[in-house]
């Protein structure tokens, strides 16, 4: 059905052409050649930017100034963990380079859960697993893995406890708790939900799936993931002598806490109220979880709060589908008119060096009072 001489007569006719054998783990570049739709997108995901982003080599640095050796292999065992499990911590192999890329993932044979972090069997070699049962071909094995198809295949990066014993990460723990996980609705559904694309190039095969996994991972840097989880309303009424604004806050869509992850993140509600009169007024509303050390002192840059985090200060995430109305009262008085603006914006990092790296702004609302 699938002769596997016409896989690879039509790849000894490209001159870049691989010769033949899978040296595992391999580069995304190689899988790309006949997995292109998949690899366009992978290519633009955090995933594919976790050891080669700045932001993360400044973190990686500060953690080994720091925690010296030792502290550096905690951060790489998930932005770069080809390079952890062959050994390749100088990262002198450009597959070290890809962060989270294609072999590590395809090379998973199962995840456990037990007392300490989850922990992923990895195992390179010729044979690629994945979510397809009914997968041919001749240039690499293939073997179904029912774990690809569940949130287990995430949670060995996606779920920490650091060596005191804290839990750093805990976006797997939450979604299993939530209404998502105990339904049944894996990571997978929001994260890497199903669109159309070849599994192969067409030209090596024909494609009797023209469905695949997004690749992309669209997460909080998804300006349409951001919108479809926040969901928000304005309401304004006169009360007292005061203005009123009420904002009634949802995590309508996100299968975990909002947001979830890095304690580092932060989705912040600024109310604005500027009246005709001229007066301008600011208040603020901050959803994110605080972490400190054992002492107490905050700790607020990334390998501090991986590496040194000993308990949560506080947490005023919002938990999955929780809605909560926020009140706000401003010293506006009755027929004086003003303009009341609500705005979202979402920060992923304090040692951010460029805009895009440090926040966005996603959802704003407006209301004319008088
Ligand atoms: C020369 C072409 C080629 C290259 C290079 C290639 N693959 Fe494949 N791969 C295929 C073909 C053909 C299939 C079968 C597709 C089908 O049956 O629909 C496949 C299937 C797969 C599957 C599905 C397995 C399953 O059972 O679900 C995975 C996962 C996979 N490849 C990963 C990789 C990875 C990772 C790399 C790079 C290390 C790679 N492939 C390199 C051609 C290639
Ligand atoms: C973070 C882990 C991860 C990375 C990185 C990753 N994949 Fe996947 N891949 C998956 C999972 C999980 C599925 C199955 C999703 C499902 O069925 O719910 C999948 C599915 C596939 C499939 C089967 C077709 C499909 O879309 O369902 C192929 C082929 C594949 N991946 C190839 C690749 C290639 C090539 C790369 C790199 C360019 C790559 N993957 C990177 C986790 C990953
Ligand atoms: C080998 C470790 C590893 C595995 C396995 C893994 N991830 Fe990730 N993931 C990461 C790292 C590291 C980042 C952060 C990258 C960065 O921004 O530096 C990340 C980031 C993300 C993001 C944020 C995207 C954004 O918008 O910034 C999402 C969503 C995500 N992963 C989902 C998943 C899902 C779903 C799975 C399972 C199918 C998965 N991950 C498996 C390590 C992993
Ligand atoms: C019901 C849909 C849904 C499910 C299920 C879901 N997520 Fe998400 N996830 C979202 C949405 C929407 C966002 C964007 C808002 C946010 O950042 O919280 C998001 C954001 C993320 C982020 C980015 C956090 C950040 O700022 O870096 C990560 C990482 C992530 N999800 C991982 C996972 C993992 C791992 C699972 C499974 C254990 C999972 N998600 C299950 C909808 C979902
Ligand atoms: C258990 C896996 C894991 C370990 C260990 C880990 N990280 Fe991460 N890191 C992630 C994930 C997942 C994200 C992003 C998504 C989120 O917030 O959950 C992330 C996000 C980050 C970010 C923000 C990136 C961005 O694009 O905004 C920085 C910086 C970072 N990590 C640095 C580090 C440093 C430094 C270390 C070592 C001290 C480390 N990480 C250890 C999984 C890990």
């Amino acid at each position: 059905m699938r002769p596997p001489l016409a896989i690879l007569i039509a790849l000894a006719a490209n001159p870049a052409g691989w010769g033949g054998g899978l040296d595992s783990p391999a580069s995304a570049e190689l899988c790309g050649r006949c997995h292109r739709a998949i690899h366009a997108a992978w290519k633009t995901s955090s995933h594919a930017q976790a050891m080669e982003s700045s932001l993360f080599q400044d973190a990686l640095d500060l953690a080994e100034a720091e925690f010296g050796a030792g502290g550096r292999k905690v951060c790489l065992g998930c932005h770069s963990p080809i390079a952890v499990q062959t050994g390749d911590l100088a990262l002198i192999k450009k597959v070290s380079w890809e962060g989270v890329t294609c072999d590590y993932c395809h090379s998973i044979q199962d995840v456990a859960l037990g007392a300490g972090n989850p922990k992923a069997a990895v195992k390179f070699g010729n044979i690629k697993s994945g979510p397809l049962k009914d997968a041919v071909s001749g240039v690499h094995g293939t073997a179904f893995s029912a774990v690809h198809t569940s949130s287990l295949v995430c949670a060995s990066c996606h779920e920490y406890k650091n060596a005191i014993g804290f839990p750093v990460l805990t976006t797997y723990s939450e979604w299993r708790d939530s209404p998502y996980g105990k339904d049944g609705k894996q990571c997978q559904s929001c994260h890497m939900y199903r669109v159309a694309g070849a599994v192969v190039d067409p030209r090596l095969q024909r494609t009797q799936q023209a469905r695949i996994n997004l690749h992309q991972m669209p997460g909080s840097h998804s300006l349409e993931q951001l919108t479809s989880a926040v969901k928000a309303q304005l309401f304004t009424a006169r009360e007292g002598g005061q203005l009123k604004v009420t904002v009634e806050v949802a995590n309508q869509k996100a299968g975990h806490f909002l947001p979830t992850g890095s304690p580092l993140r932060q989705l912040v509600l600024e109310v604005r109220v500027d009246s005709y009169e001229g007066q301008h007024f600011r208040e603020e509303r901050i959803y994110t979880r605080r972490v400190a050390d054992a002492q107490g002192t905050p700790l607020m840059r990334e390998h501090l709060a991986f590496l040194k985090g000993a308990k949560v200060i506080s947490d005023t995430r919002l938990s999955p589908g929780e809605k909560r109305p926020e009140r706000f009262w401003f010293p506006v008085a009755a027929g004086e008119r003003a303009q009341v603006k609500a705005t979202f914006v979402y920060y992923y990092s304090p040692l951010a060096g460029t805009e895009s790296q440090k926040r966005v702004t996603f959802l704003t609302l407006n209301q004319f009072v008088q």
